[in-house]
């Protein structure tokens, strides 16, 4: 950045030329413009001195950008998702008001510079777990406005769990209607043992995914869909019993943690697992598609005759083994479809494709262990990344899943370092960037997504960016962006709290 000296000011309604194939992009900025600050965007030609000149280029990477703001702002990009950060950054630049709802602004003031920008890492993710807890079509879209704001670019949606089913699957009616219905949750910590007794329920139709899908496309955010399987599996097995391993009939799980139910290691089990996740990724076409596959624990198949009858089939000698045998089918159906797979880094722990992406969520460690065997990875470590941990060590925090000390506050998120200590520079293009989780169990409203989401999601998006300078001089830039996000009508975790 250089910055120039003096200011460039701007009024409604504001000119702007652009190619035709690039308007959309535009399109989007105009109604932001108009929906914080009640301006119109005209769309001119060379003709008329335009206050917005964007220019296709050839020599900008894929998100990158010039921006530039003299006597008018020029932006230069090679991509579509180029000129959007450069109207993002634009925004930013501005007041406060940029970012709001119903202001009124006679004219815009901006610091004329020169910008010349782009990320480090590809990979620049938010994941949701909407299964512990149902977030709407709505939370979610403000939620992907969010991502954008900060220029990341993955919504990874965690679709099922123990606890709850949230997408409708035709074939498999049940997974909507029964899958999807939780009695009651925990109150408190897990430990407590006490419940709410009230019913929570919640689940995608085919056009509600296609209403996400359309929304993150106009803010170039790739939905990112899981199913989680063969762990984490009770809720289907509480809708269709013949997928488990047991005769008891169970329930969606009305607690946190980690159940033992799986589904079974027959055929008709591997075909379900193959049909829905096939389902969903049909949603999200030319999509990465992630297929979970952790904490699946295998005191079930230890005890059943299918398992180990399948595992002599197989020459099998360990349980974990089979776990091989949904990633495999699961990877390959994918592929066939035009998906890239994804899964959690429990799915190193059997055989697994090279071409699977790992998100290694368990410690660092994994994510440098996937890098040096040729995987791609996708950084997750929960040690910075998880957001359903504590936000400070203040006692009054709100309960949150894990326990004292794991704490991460936002200082410790702006020093996450995404390359994994220890990995050779030979291996760095394994990793792809990162992604910070927001599990559920303890989030159940959008105010407090909001809180455990912000301001660490700022933080980390400057370290994914790729440019993380000293903690001194992000608290100021920290500071004067949760004026914004108030304007946004974040929630955030107050800075000085
Ligand atoms: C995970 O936290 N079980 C991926």
């Amino acid at each position: 950045m250089d910055v120039r000296s003096g200011t460039l000011t701007l009024h409604s309604p504001l000119r702007i030329s652009v190619e035709s194939e690039w308007r959309d992009v535009v399109e989007t900025f105009a109604r932001d413009l108009t929906a914080s600050i009640g301006w119109d965007v005209e769309f001119v030609d060379g003709s008329t001195t335009p206050d917005v000149i964007i220019r296709k280029v050839n020599d900008c990477g894929d998100e990158e950008y010039r921006l530039s703001i003299d006597e008018e702002v020029t932006i230069d990009a090679s991509t579509a998702a180029g000129v959007a950060y450069a109207l993002t950054v634009l925004r930013q630049l501005g007041p406060n008001a940029l970012w709001s709802s119903a202001a009124t602004l006679d004219t815009l003031e901006l610091p004329r510079l020169f910008i010349e920008d782009g990320p480090r890492f590809a990979w620049r993710g938010v994941h949701l777990d909407v299964a512990r807890h149902f977030f709407d079509v709505e939370t979610v879209c403000r939620l992907i406005d969010q991502i954008a704001a900060h220029r990341l670019n993955r919504l990874h949606l965690h679709l099922n769990d123990d606890q709850g089913w949230r997408v409708e699957v035709p074939q498999w009616p049940l997974l909507g209607s029964v899958a999807s219905v939780r009695r009651s949750s925990p109150i408190g910590h897990e430990g407590d043992g006490l419940d709410d007794d009230v019913e929570h329920a919640g689940c995608y139709s085919a056009p509600d995914l296609e209403a996400i899908r359309q929304h993150a496309l106009r803010r170039f955010v790739t939905i990112v869909p899981e199913i989680d399987l063969p762990g984490h599996a009770q809720a289907v097995i509480a809708a269709y019993p013949d997928l488990g391993n047991g005769d008891e009939p169970l329930e969606v799980w009305a607690r946190w943690g980690i159940s033992e139910h799986v589904l079974n290691v027959g055929e008709r089990a591997l075909t379900f697992a193959e049909d829905v996740v096939r389902y969903v990724a049909s949603r999200f076409p030319g999509s990465p598609v992630h297929i979970g596959g952790d904490e699946c624990p295998t005191t079930e198949w230890e005890r059943s005759e299918l398992a180990h009858a399948v595992m002599a089939e197989l020459g099998f000698s360990d349980e974990r083994q089979l776990q091989g045998l949904f990633t495999d089918r699961l990877t390959a159906a994918l592929r066939r479809d035009g998906h890239e797979v994804l899964a959690w880094d429990e799915v190193m722990d059997a055989d697994v494709d090279q071409d699977v992406v790992i998100c290694a969520w368990r410690h660092s460690v994994r994510g440098r262990l996937a890098a040096e065997s040729g995987h791609d990875v996708v950084m997750a470590p929960m040690q910075f990344l998880y957001f359903d941990w504590l936000s400070s060590d203040e006692v009054d925090e709100p309960v949150a899943l894990a326990p004292r000390p794991a704490v991460t506050t936002w200082e410790k998120v702006y020093r996450f370092s995404v390359i994994p200590p220890g990995l050779d520079e030979k291996y760095w293009h394994h990793v792809r960037g990162a992604q910070v989780q927001l599990w559920s169990e303890y989030i159940a409203t959008r105010e407090h997504l909001d809180y455990m989401a912000f301001p660490r999601t700022a933080a980390f998006a400057e370290v994914v960016w790729g440019n993380p300078e000293s903690l001194d001089s992000f608290r100021p830039r920290l500071a004067r962006h949760a004026q914004r996000l108030a304007a946004m009508g974040v929630h955030f975790r107050p800075l000085d709290r």
